[in-house]
């Protein structure tokens, strides 16, 4: 029995309005994420993406061109010399599109990297680079789903959905997947009960998601969760100050979670155009996550530091650069959707069994 570890970085980022003022908001989210890469030094990276294109996906098909070919070229990046992206861009298929973006970046330290082919059910060698987009229906090493159309409210679809890939990192198999759960309507609904009608809507397109792999006819593997859940907090509980952020209670059996010490990356996510005062003194609550499962949880190496937690949170506060305050100032809400990812620093051990 022979063990090793690879640091792996796990980030979720709701990208919708860095789309809406491409100009500024790429360059700085890029650096952003860059540079958390350079300081926590991964040798795998997964950055899952909800809401690629923005609400105009017709105008920002370039500006996405632009931003994985920023990522793909930076100083930070070069020594991934294994990278796949998946873009689901395909906007005119109502039924399909999920503007869903699954990018990974391999170093080229790492050897023995697999992905999972979903038709054929084997596993295919990683090398070079590759890039999926338009429409990725026919792209193997995915699985990429809607929920069921009676799952949407008032079964109008929209961008809702999963995207998932298998990896074996050197012998060690997991499951990633980028998920985007449905969002509350309606605050005055949301807010009548709970769990409301919304977060129900939520655990039953999350509950169906897990039993759709769990039928999986390969092996399951574990898996990690990570995207945007629309998860809310549970108002009264906050005013009686119980336990509020109570979403993922329902899943405890099988999903857990690093404990979340970050500030909330909602209500920052709300477009500033729907910002009423009601909005304002709405509660916090953490939408975005990365959740494993409790198998998965034993991959993680015991001794290894793991960092859940925002990434930019700093940028706009204390010591930090002018360039970055005035447009902290200037950028309010767009900004702060810089702070939508949400890494998890894991050293994987590498089971070695010997035969
Ligand atoms: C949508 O997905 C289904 C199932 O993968 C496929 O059969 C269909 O052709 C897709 N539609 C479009 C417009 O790509
Ligand atoms: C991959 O696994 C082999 C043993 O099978 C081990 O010797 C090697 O160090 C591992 N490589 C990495 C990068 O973990
Ligand atoms: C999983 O399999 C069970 C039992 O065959 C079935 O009832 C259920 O509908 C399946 N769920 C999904 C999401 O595929």
């Amino acid at each position: 029995m022979g063990s090793t570890t690879i640091p792996v970085l796990l980030v979720t980022a709701n990208v919708g309005s860095i789309f809406e003022d491409p100009t500024e908001m790429l360059k700085i989210w890029t650096e952003e994420f860059l540079s958390t890469v350079s300081k926590l030094d991964p040798k795998f990276i997964a950055l899952h993406c909800q809401e690629v294109g923005g609400k105009n996906y017709e105008l920002s098909m370039k500006h996405v061109e632009h931003f994985i070919k920023l990522l793909m070229s930076s100083n930070e990046l070069r020594l991934f010399d294994k990278i796949r992206v998946f873009l689901d861009e395909d906007y005119s298929s109502a039924e399909n599109f999920t503007a869903l973006g699954n990018l990974y970046f391999v170093h080229k330290s790492l050897e023995n990297i697999l992905l999972w082919d979903f038709k054929d059910m084997k596993f295919v060698p990683v090398q070079g680079k590759e890039i999926y987009s338009g429409n990725i229906e026919a792209v193997v090493t995915k699985e990429k789903a809607k929920f069921p159309q009676d799952f949407f409210p008032e079964c109008k679809w929209s961008r809702k959905g999963f995207m998932r890939t298998r990896w074996s990192l050197n012998g060690t198999v997991i499951d990633l997947v980028n998920i985007h759960l449905f969002h509350d309507a309606s605050n005055f609904i949301a807010m009548e009960s709970y769990p409301s009608v919304y977060c129900k809507n939520r655990r039953r397109a999350l509950e169906h998601t897990l039993q759709r792999f769990h039928n999986d006819s390969y092996s399951n593997a574990p898996y990690f969760l990570f995207g945007d859940f629309n998860f809310r907090t549970d108002t009264d509980g906050v005013i009686k100050l119980k336990s509020f952020d109570k979403e993922l209670e329902a899943f405890e059996d099988t999903l857990t979670e690093y404990p979340v010490t970050f500030p909330p990356s909602y209500p920052f996510e709300e477009k500033i155009s729907k910002a009423t005062s009601y909005m304002q003194t709405r509660c916090p609550a953490w939408c975005d996550r990365v959740v494993l499962s409790r198998c998965a949880k034993q991959l993680v190496s015991e001794d290894s530091k793991v960092e859940y937690g925002l990434i930019g949170i700093n940028t706009c506060m204390g010591d930090h650069k002018v360039r970055n305050l005035i447009v902290c100032v200037q950028y309010d809400f767009l900004f702060l959707s810089i702070y939508f990812m949400q890494p998890v620093f894991l050293d994987f051990h590498m089971l070695v069994t010997d035969e």
